[in-house]
């Protein structure tokens, strides 16, 4: 086979369907358990959304880029969002597969792109559950003046707080779905509480004068942002840098999209779900109705309570209480925060797991690492890998620089998943589609290039660490999974060789 043939060799979409249905994945690996319901895909994309954006990111921007208008900003990346969710529900229904993107990928632009995806969610998933493991910490040491050192970001040695976290969240992971599910519902309902809170509570502290200038005018950064720091899209267009004005509210949305990452792991429960054609539409998409409701609501509110220039960059919504009297409010804010920033860390690491299992039953990474564990019927190897590596980023890598990634690394699968719809409708017209996206090519194709859009607004250095990232995938790609791929190696699915299901 040539090169060029090997790199875009796909698999058969009808074969993986099949596969996923019968549970003919291979001898090494036994179906996942059907047992997930619209409102379970739910809890976990919610889980997995409501996080440090909301909770932290809406005072950064609104001081810094957007002031009021940091609602539209939230706006517009949640219109981007939406228009992902809507390629993700077509492929999420007609190909439930652990693997989501990758799979989709897989079965359209080929092997090599599948490969650099998953390697892409690897970093989003690890890299997510450390970010928000550090801003987990970061909460815990503002709640109880816990030492910077080994809790907060400045000054940080180690971070002990957020390795504890994602160690504890980790082991019940490792341990089964059903715990997993459990506990992130229980996370679940009190974040929204919270969010629900904010929305009624605050809303008799708006202030009409506190939305005057709603989108502040246009003037120079207090920091100059230049060199590597600044915005791709300025780099290449040489504009000056602007704080504020709608070129702020545009560079606040590129950030605050962080806020919407992970709604795409709803996707990798798809040979968990009972009904994927009618569930995974819906959610995908009611997590992104109900985060960007509550989103909006949250800014509008917090925004309103207290001048965009007075807000806190640390902890805003707590902040915003104490500034209006309400200081008790303040505190059980951000004790919540901190429950609810776990179930982040957690439906992430539960996701890593999905996709490592998928990789390792292609052969792309060694099949005894996806391996499905007797007793808790969970991907144990790599969720243990998983773990491992997320409490050493979240010991020693700060929390902007993790960020970032994360943002750059989601917004690239949402494009791969966008061309994946457009190029499957060409290749597979007659596929089942159970749930159809409107509007193709046009809506994936305004999708993808709304995301690709809102990379440009990240700093070149992020897109620096990104290339440099899925260069090492490239490597590992050449030296193992080319060769060890199940289409290269010919070796075929044995059904049904082991008995156990995955949870
Ligand atoms: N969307 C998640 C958050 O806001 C990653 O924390």
């Amino acid at each position: 086979m040539s090169l060029i043939r090997e790199l875009v060799r796909t698999k058969d979409v009808e074969t993986v369907i099949r596969q996923n249905e019968d549970g003919s994945d291979g001898g090494h690996h036994a179906r996942l358990s059907r047992r997930l319901t619209a409102w379970d895909l739910m809890g976990f994309g919610i889980g997995i959304v409501i996080g440090t954006g909301i909770f932290t990111l809406t005072g950064i921007e609104a001081k810094n880029h957007a002031g009021p208008a940091v609602v539209i900003s939230f706006a517009i990346a949640g219109v981007v969002a939406m228009l992902a969710a809507l390629c993700y529900a077509e492929l999420a229904a007609a190909v439930p597969t652990a693997g989501s993107s990758y799979t989709y990928a897989y079965t359209t632009i080929g092997e090599l792109f599948a490969w650099i995806i998953a390697w892409d969610l690897i970093l989003e998933f690890a890299l997510g559950a450390a970010v928000v493991s550090r801003g987990w910490s970061g909460y815990l040491q503002e709640s109880f003046g816990l030492p910077q050192a080994f809790f907060g970001e400045e000054n940080s040695t180690v971070n002990l707080g957020a390795v504890a976290i994602a160690l504890v969240l980790g082991i019940v992971a490792a341990v089964g779905i059903r715990e997993s599910k459990l506990v992130t519902n229980a996370l679940v309902v009190i974040k929204v509480s919270v969010c629900v809170f904010v929305i009624v509570a605050g809303v008799f502290f708006v202030k009409a004068a506190n939305y005057d200038p709603f989108i502040p005018p246009s003037k120079p950064p207090a920091e100059e942002t230049s060199g590597l720091a600044q915005p791709l899209w300025q780099m290449i267009s040489g504009v000056d840098p602007s704080a504020y004005g709608f070129a702020g509210v545009l560079v606040a949305s590129g950030v605050v999209f962080f806020a919407y990452s992970g709604f795409e792991a709803v996707a990798n429960l798809g040979e968990e779900t009972k009904d994927p054609a009618k569930d995974m539409p819906r959610g995908l998409l009611g997590t992104l109705i109900v985060c960007t409701l509550l989103y909006l609501l949250v800014c509008l509110v917090i925004t309103g309570m207290v001048k965009y220039t007075g807000l806190s960059e640390g902890a805003p919504i707590s902040d915003a209480f104490d500034q209006v009297g309400m200081g008790w409010a303040s505190v059980l804010i951000g004790i919540a925060a901190v429950a609810g920033l776990s179930s982040v860390i957690l439906v992430d690491i539960v996701a890593m797991g999905r996709i490592g299992f998928a990789l390792c039953r292609d052969g792309l990474l060694p099949p005894a690492v996806g391996k499905v564990h007797e007793k808790y019927h969970t991907p144990m190897r790599i969720t243990v890998i998983t773990t491992a590596a997320v409490c050493l980023l979240a010991a020693f890598v700060p929390l902007s620089t993790l960020a970032e990634m994360v943002s750059i690394g989601t917004l690239f699968a949402f494009v791969v998943v966008a061309i994946a719809v457009a190029v499957l409708r060409r290749t597979k017209p007659r596929m089942k589609r159970p749930f159809r996206t409107p509007q193709v090519p046009l809506l994936p194709i305004v999708s993808a290039l709304s995301c690709v859009a809102l990379m440009a607004s990240l700093a070149v250095e992020t897109w620096l660490r990104f290339l440099a990232w899925l260069a090492v995938g490239l490597l590992v790609y050449a030296f193992y999974g080319r060769r060890h791929s199940r289409l290269a190696t010919g070796e075929r699915p044995v059904p049904g060789v082991e008995d156990v299901e995955v949870r």
